[in-house]
């Protein structure tokens, strides 16, 4: 039986025990705390046989789905079942029980990020995002420095305050990106260890040369080993990259070209499809060195979702979408929007203003007989969010087209999305 309840001493000891049998991980009962307290206040999932035995966190995340439209998600982590109790159903049960009040909260998705593959695919997750790591060698990478951006070295009371505006700017231009409130930016300086990040970074923070000089992106990096003479140069991480336009990028990539004393640079958790090596005159300056899955990502409101992402739909379009037991089952009819001016910033994104764009599509249950595509949940999911395209799906077999033309029209609603990334921890 799945219990619902608010954080308690219990659990905290639970999450702190789990964390250390299953991944050899020790954390303060002060990081556990402040990790956990970014929860839902009643988001503690737990199974008892005397003690937890199983336990799970639900949060209450924001995330873009498209440049300049958000929607409600839920996200699970901790989850983790005593040893003494794996293969029992104990997971499963969580899962349903997480699914459940999600789509009765109204949440469009849930996602999570998954330990291993295997698991959460049964459960109707999908891989959106992958995290890659690029390396540049700054002894053969060159770029030009860009006039209109000027870079500075930020302490951390000054980065408290310029971050998130300059995140909040990225993230709502960012597919699969997960907005970041208050109280996780606080979090973030006070205690960085509990959402996921190294202690000791040093902020570059790129200005626009506008009058009002506002921030336009940063980078978040670090030396993980120290000089000496014996070693020579070292390697430096960039754990956080962040820069929305062509500009920033450059002036940030060129802070990066001209370190001292610096053999490599790592840049970690990039989107895998961004291309920053296409920058230099010597494209093996920087080269891709690790890729894994991100975020995972389980659709629920079929509608939400579809309307909010395929504005670009010149012609009516019925999935046939498959999940087992799952909301998103079913046929779903959709018919494009009729165009007009905006009705809201929010539905354009900063750049876009005074442009006209469609009032978005409609999306129901179908009354038509035939369908024109059928997919499987998690693949839709991945394909809205532009973590795989319409031709790699049907490359694999995982789209399959009744109607001749309509992946066509599918893929048209989805081109120039960009690419998603989720480069918060939680
Ligand atoms: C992974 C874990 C949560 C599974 O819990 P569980 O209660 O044993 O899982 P269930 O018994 O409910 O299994 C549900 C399904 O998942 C499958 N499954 C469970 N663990 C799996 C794994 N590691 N790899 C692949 N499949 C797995 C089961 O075979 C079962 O499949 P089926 O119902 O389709 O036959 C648990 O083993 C655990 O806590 N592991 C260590 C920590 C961890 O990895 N947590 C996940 C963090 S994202």
């Amino acid at each position: 039986m799945i219990e619902r309840t608010a954080l308690s001493e219990e659990f905290v000891h639970f999450n702190q025990s789990t964390l250390f049998l299953h991944y050899g991980i020790h954390q303060s009962e002060p990081v556990i705390r402040a990790k956990l307290a970014l929860a839902e206040p009643d988001g503690f999932l737990a199974v008892r046989d005397r003690g937890i035995v199983a336990g799970a966190v639900s949060r209450r995340l924001t995330m873009t789905v498209r440049p300049g439209r958000t929607l409600p998600a839920t996200g699970l982590g901790e989850i983790a079942v005593l040893p003494s109790h794996r293969r029992r159903g104990l997971l499963r049960e969580l899962m349903r029980a997480h699914q459940r009040t999600s789509a009765e909260a109204g949440h469009a998705f849930t996602v999570l990020n998954a330990s291993e593959g295997g698991i959460y695919g049964r459960f109707g997750y999908a891989p959106v995002t992958t995290d890659s790591v690029w390396t540049l060698d700054p002894r053969t990478a060159a770029i030009p420095r860009t006039a209109p951006c000027e870079v500075e070295l930020l302490d951390a009371a000054a980065a408290r305050t310029a971050l998130p505006p300059a995140f909040d700017a990225y993230q709502r231009a960012t597919p699969a990106e997960l907005a970041r409130e208050p109280a996780w930016w606080r979090t973030r300086f006070d205690c960085p260890e509990a959402v996921g990040a190294p202690a000791d970074q040093h902020c570059v923070l790129a200005r626009g040369k506008q009058a009002d000089g506002a921030a336009t992106g940063y980078a978040l990096w670090r030396r993980p080993a120290p000089w000496s003479q014996e070693t020579g140069p070292a390697p430096v991480i960039v754990d956080e990259f962040i820069a929305p336009d062509h500009t920033t990028t450059q002036a940030l990539l060129a802070f990066f070209t001209g370190l001292d004393l610096c053999d490599r640079v790592e840049f970690r958790r990039r989107p895998l499809t961004a291309p920053l090596h296409w920058r230099f005159a010597d494209p093996r300056s920087m080269r891709l060195t690790g890729a894994t899955d991100r975020l995972w990502v389980r659709l629920l409101d079929v509608p939400a979702v579809a309307t909010a992402c395929l504005t670009g739909l010149d012609a009516p379009l019925t999935l046939r979408v498959h999940d087992a037991n799952g909301p998103a089952d079913g046929a779903w009819d959709i018919e494009p929007g009729p165009y007009g001016p905006a009705r809201t910033a929010a539905d354009l994104g900063p750049e876009a203003d005074g442009l006209r764009v469609p009032y978005g599509p409609g999306c129901a249950k179908s009354r038509r007989g035939a369908a024109d595509l059928e997919l499987e949940a998690g693949d839709l999911a991945a394909v809205l969010l532009a973590g795989t395209d319409v031709p790699r799906l049907m490359a694999a077999g995982r789209l399959v087209e009744h109607t001749s033309g309509s992946a066509l029209r599918l893929a048209r609603a989805l081109a120039g999305t960009g690419a998603p990334h989720c480069s918060t921890v939680f």
